[in-house]
């Protein structure tokens, strides 16, 4: 099939990148020019294990191309996958202006070049319920009107997108008209060869479908997180509360890790945009709006532990900090933990050496100079109070402890993801503070 990717984001690149290997012809747009040179020059934009095989094996097949210009993609292709930002605007709903900005131009591409082939354009992008409406209106107005809109949220997570998107647990597609899903349903095929299902709905419930689920995940780290400052009080182990309900078949293992607050560039704009769209509509979801006050006094929760252990006082100190992305196998910045944080200990007099595998370039653009970005983690110890870890990068989970005792001025471990035993870190004299245990 001959499919458009508007927008070569992480969705954008990833879906387009998996599309091509599949054997469809992908033509990728972006109107960033510095993005757009870079994927021109065969150069890989995002952190993602896995994507640069099949990046370059596409290009090379000329499976995968990309263009600044939206009219080629346009006109060239049957399918038009809007990948496009949706972030959160001032009052917390989804800014809807980049989906209905590239709607309009598809029209008067489609209207101005007198072309009236079938298209389906199919948003990939999480928007509220009644987008696809707001869409298709906004195609027709240029007077152009043989195409099917369809809604296909995307549940590909960071860091295990490719995988994600290669083997899904499901496919939902939401559109009016059968003869849209049919052709969706032909080119997701190959993707659930295992039998996992293709879920056909009306759009409404597909928009919903996206949000429900993010809220659902993003509400039982926060009920994690919650119960984790309760068993600190009261005893508990909350990693020993995970393993004694989480299997609990009518629970699930997954997304029950107690930490430092959900972050990333879908989670916190997502709950908000539910929070808004519920309202509006006369039916508030007033649980996550708990969520997200929950969420956002969570991320201190680790500053709160170190302002604690230093008798209230951190001015002067120096700390070491070990992961900086939104979650580990991604560069993503956006909404990270690791921001607030370390903003909350320079405002309170600290100084912070950090080291992320994969995010330190971008780290640059939320946190500027005002930290020190070291080389490697044993580099960010050097004469370090404390060592703070607010990501559960692998590479961290069995560090060298002698040379980070020998590094550190003070044994001290703040963790906020829970990487280290307990009984290990008594028998290596390691002062060590972690969530909810
Ligand atoms: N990142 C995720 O893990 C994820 C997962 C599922 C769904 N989503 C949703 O998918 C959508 C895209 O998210 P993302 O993370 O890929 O965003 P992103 O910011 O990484 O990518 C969006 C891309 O669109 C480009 N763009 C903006 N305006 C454009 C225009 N007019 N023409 C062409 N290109 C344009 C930007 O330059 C950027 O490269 C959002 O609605 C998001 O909520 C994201």
């Amino acid at each position: 099939m001959n499919i458009s990717i508007i927008g070569s984001g992480y969705v954008g690149l990833v879906s387009g990148t998996c599309f091509a290997e599949m054997g469809n012809q992908v033509i990728c747009v972006d109107n960033s020019p510095e993005k757009l040179q870079k994927l021109l020059n065969a150069e890989v934009t995002i952190y993602e294990p896995g994507l640069d095989i099949l990046f370059s094996r596409n290009i090379e097949k000329k499976r995968l191309s990309f263009t600044g210009d939206l009219k080629e993609a346009v006109l060239n292709t049957d399918i038009i996958f809007l990948c496009l930002p949706t972030p959160q605007g001032e009052d917390g709903s989804a800014d809807l202006q980049y989906v209905l900005g590239v709607a309009g131009d598809i029209g008067r591409i489609m209207k101005e070049s007198k072309n009236d082939s079938y298209k389906i354009i199919v948003n990939k992008s999480t928007v509220p319920v009644g987008t696809a409406q707001f869409v298709a209106a906004e195609v027709k107005k240029s007077g152009y009107i043989n195409f099917d809109i369809v809604s296909n949220p995307e549940f590909l997570r960071e860091g295990f997108a490719v995988e994600d998107f290669m083997k899904p647990d499901r496919i939902v597609i939401g559109a009016e008209n059968k003869r849209a899903i049919e052709i969706m349903k032909e080119l997701y095929e190959p993707f659930v060869r295992q039998g996992n299902p293709i879920i056909e709905m009306n759009t409404a419930s597909s928009e919903v479908t996206k949000y429900a689920a993010n809220s659902y995940l993003a509400m039982r780290i926060t009920y994690m997180n919650e119960l984790a400052n309760f068993c600190e009080i009261v005893g508990a182990d909350v990693d020993l509360v995970r393993r004694g309900m989480g299997t609990d078949t009518r629970i699930g293992k997954r997304f029950l890790f107690a930490g430092i607050g959900y972050g990333g560039s879908c989670f916190p704009k997502d709950v908000n945009a539910l929070i808004k769209t519920s309202t509006e509509k006369g039916a508030e979801m007033s649980l996550l709006t708990v969520v997200d006050k929950v969420n956002k006094a969570q991320k201190l929760v680790l500053v709160k532990k170190v302002l604690k252990h230093f008798g209230g006082d951190i001015k002067g100190k120096h700390f070491a900090v070990w992961g900086l992305a939104f979650k580990p196998n991604t560069d993503d910045m956006r909404e990270a933990p690791s921001v607030v944080i370390i903003k909350e200990l320079l405002r309170l007099g600290a100084t912070v050496t950090a080291y992320d595998p994969a995010a330190m370039e971008t780290a640059k653009f939320y946190l500027n100079d005002t930290i020190v970005y070291a080389e490697n983690e044993k580099a960010a110890l050097k004469n370090a109070d404390a060592l703070i870890i607010v990501t559960e990068w692998n590479e961290f989970r069995n560090p060298d402890f002698d040379l980070i005792k020998s590094s550190l001025k003070n044994p001290i471990i703040f963790d906020g993801r829970n990487i280290f035993q307990l009984d290990k870190m008594k028998e290596l004299e390691i002062t060590y503070y972690s969530i909810g245990r």
